[in-house]
């Protein structure tokens, strides 16, 4: 995720925002950039693609930069590919204004479409850049910068934190906020803004919250706070009491337990700028009504935990559309001889964009004259650039080896694609559209009632953190689901776990299922709850343990049954896995940390696995 810090005050501002960016460092970032103003150069700008390291070379640690106010940004691309241009800090057209975004300006096209009528030039992809030169078309109509931000802040939609510095205001630094943190900092020889505490930390405690709406001036020696309507606000000061070395991962003890619990605000940034009144809107891809009537046949081609989305997905995809979707694994699909030709959709699933094996498989699938659709988090990377269309999940940098808020983010997203084609084909009836629309809206709040209930699922993770097997069964939604939730077990904690749709069981493996072995029975999806119900009753008469993970409306009659019970909140049952998946994530981290494992770094993996 971007990281932001500001500085105005009585020191030399480029090293100190070189050190803030260097601590925000464990958010993950592909470039990075610095303005610094000075008395005589005016606005001085440095960027570069890649590590700190080669920012700081650039500017011999920020000695090349004079200057006592500032601004630096980490980014991680979301429009646009990596790159310095595309880096931040953005300048407006005539070079006095400079800032640093944070967040996703979703009506930048439009603004931007206007502004070129103006006469605006841009020279990056980016929705900050848009920003910049909104305020300077402001700035040139009210002379005030205060003024143009309000203005500006009025006509753009979607989500920031910004920094911003003009040239004409040598000792002030503007800072507003809307869906993305940003606090502000009281210090002795300056004042700061930064997106993260941990990039202030060494140089002041003593901290503000912003708020939604609310605009900051910084001085050296004050922090003035308005609100959207530029009256003024008393801030409540807050003493950081964490050290250092718990900040690095933001104050949490994992990547992956920091990862799992944002995963609402990742989810909300995937789909907040893809509804409008209620619709679908999937700007970026160009697939039409009479291309998708014309497919023949749909694939879903993935490894690993982007594979279990492909599963969920298919499920899901057949309902809204009525159409058939195959899901392949990438590593089978490319030796398969597969059956695709130029009528085929394929959907590409990957994280990292840089699977070797996905990405094989969608050139082999072009090579056949499949039309292709990537569902991508890294920006800019292999498979985003080949595919014919790409949709950016928009997780955010995802740092621990086992994926959490990208399996999230790759669900909905999915979710939206399988609702938007279902209504091009005109296979959804409006009520159900409506129903799933509203869910996506409401699921990151539904998610965050889940992650509220992690002491649950540490107390059963303490209870059966010794077990060396253990199955996950589960019907339909709840089979592919159990699929991420064993996966997410074995690759942190070495217990050796299996997914079974539950119906399988008497076909063989119930043979294992003896006095003591545990078996997660998943039982979400309401069509089926009765022959989960049925499943639970089997093992249980075998004397597994059965640990369930149910909705509210279950609860009791699984909690007669099961040893124990984890429940949560019931939604429409295409959504449901994206709520369901949360406990079994949470699980395997409180396993693995059980067993003393390296979560972040388990054995043998990595993250992007760019080999066979
Ligand atoms: C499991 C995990 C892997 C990846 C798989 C595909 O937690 O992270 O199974 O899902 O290696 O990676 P991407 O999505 O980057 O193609």
């Amino acid at each position: 995720m971007c990281g932001i810090i500001g500085f105005v005050g009585r020191e030399q501002a480029a090293p100190i925002l070189l050190d803030g960016l260097a601590r925000m460092e464990y958010r993950g970032y592909d470039s990075a950039g610095i303005a610094v103003r000075s008395e005589t150069a005016g606005l001085q700008v440095r960027k570069a693609k890649g590590r700190l390291q080669v920012l700081d070379e650039l500017t011999h640690g920020g000695a090349d930069l004079e200057g006592v106010l500032g601004i630096g940004h980490t980014r991680w691309a979301t429009h646009g590919e990596p790159n310095d241009i595309n880096a931040h800090p953005h300048v407006s057209e005539n070079g006095r204004i400079a800032l640093v975004h944070n967040g996703i300006i979703e009506n930048y096209m439009e603004i931007k479409e206007h502004l070129i009528k103006q006469g605006v030039t841009f020279v990056s992809d980016t929705d900050s850049e848009v920003v910049a030169q909104l305020l300077e078309f402001h700035y040139n109509e009210c002379h005030n910068m205060l003024e143009a931000v309000g203005r500006c802040l009025r006509r753009i939609e979607g989500s920031y934190a910004l920094g911003i510095i003009c040239a004409d205001y040598p000792n002030a630094l503007i800072a507003a906020r809307k869906d993305s943190p940003l606090i502000l900092g009281y210090g002795k020889n300056g004042n700061f803004i930064a997106s993260d505490v941990t990039a202030v930390i060494k140089y002041t405690r003593d901290v503000a919250y912003m708020n939604d709406g609310e605009i900051a001036v910084i001085t050296a020696d004050s922090i003035d706070v308005f609100d959207s309507e530029l009256i003024p606000v008393d801030k409540d000061h807050h003493q950081v009491d964490w050290d250092v070395s718990a900040a690095e991962k933001g104050g949490y003890p994992h990547f992956m337990f920091k990862e799992i619990m944002e995963q609402p605000e990742a989810i909300a940034k995937t789909v907040s700028p893809r509804l409008r009144d209620g619709r679908v809107v999937l700007d970026d891809i160009t697939l039409t009504a009479e291309y998708i009537q014309a497919v023949s046949r749909i694939f879903i081609i993935a490894c690993g935990s982007s594979y279990h989305v492909g599963m969920v997905s298919k499920y899901n995809w057949e309902r809204l559309m009525r159409r058939p979707v195959e899901v392949c694994l990438a590593s089978e699909f490319r030796y398969s001889d597969p059956l695709v030709d130029e009528h085929s959709l394929v959907i590409v699933i990957s994280q990292s964009g840089e699977t070797l094996d996905t990405m094989a498989a969608m050139r082999e699938a072009k090579r056949r004259g499949a039309r292709t659709l990537a569902i991508v988090n890294v920006v800019g990377s292999s498979i985003a650039r080949e595919a014919d269309d790409v949709l950016y999940t928009w997780a955010g940098p995802e740092i621990a080896v086992a994926t959490t808020k990208a399996y999230s983010t790759q669900l909905v997203l999915m979710d939206l694609v399988g609702l938007y084609l279902g209504d091009l084909l005109g296979a959804v009836s409006p009520e159900e559209y409506a129903a799933i629309v509203e869910g996506i809206q409401a699921l990151p709040e539904n998610m965050r009632k889940v992650l509220a209930n992690v002491e649950t699922v540490q107390y059963f993770a303490a209870q059966y953190f010794n077990h060396n097997s253990i199955f996950f069964i589960g019907r339909n939604l709840d089979y592919a689901m159990g699929m991420e939730g064993s996966l997410k077990l074995k690759e942190i904690s070495y217990i050796h776990s299996e997914a079974y749709a539950s119906g399988e069981l008497k076909h063989g493996t119930i043979s294992l299922i003896e006095s003591g072995t545990l078996v997660v029975a998943l039982g979400t999806y309401a069509a089926l709850f009765d022959k989960a119900m049925s499943n639970v009753v089997e093992v249980k008469a075998r004397g597994a343990e059965v640990l369930a993970v149910t909705t509210e409306e279950f609860r009791e009659r699984m909690e007669k049954v099961a040893d124990g019970t984890l429940v949560v909140p019931a939604v429409h049952p295409v959504l449901q896995p994206s709520l369901g998946v949360v406990p079994l994530q949470l699980f395997a981290y409180y396993v693995a940390l059980q067993r003393g494992c390296d979560i972040d770094k388990p054995r043998n993996l990595a993250k992007s696995v760019t080999v066979e």
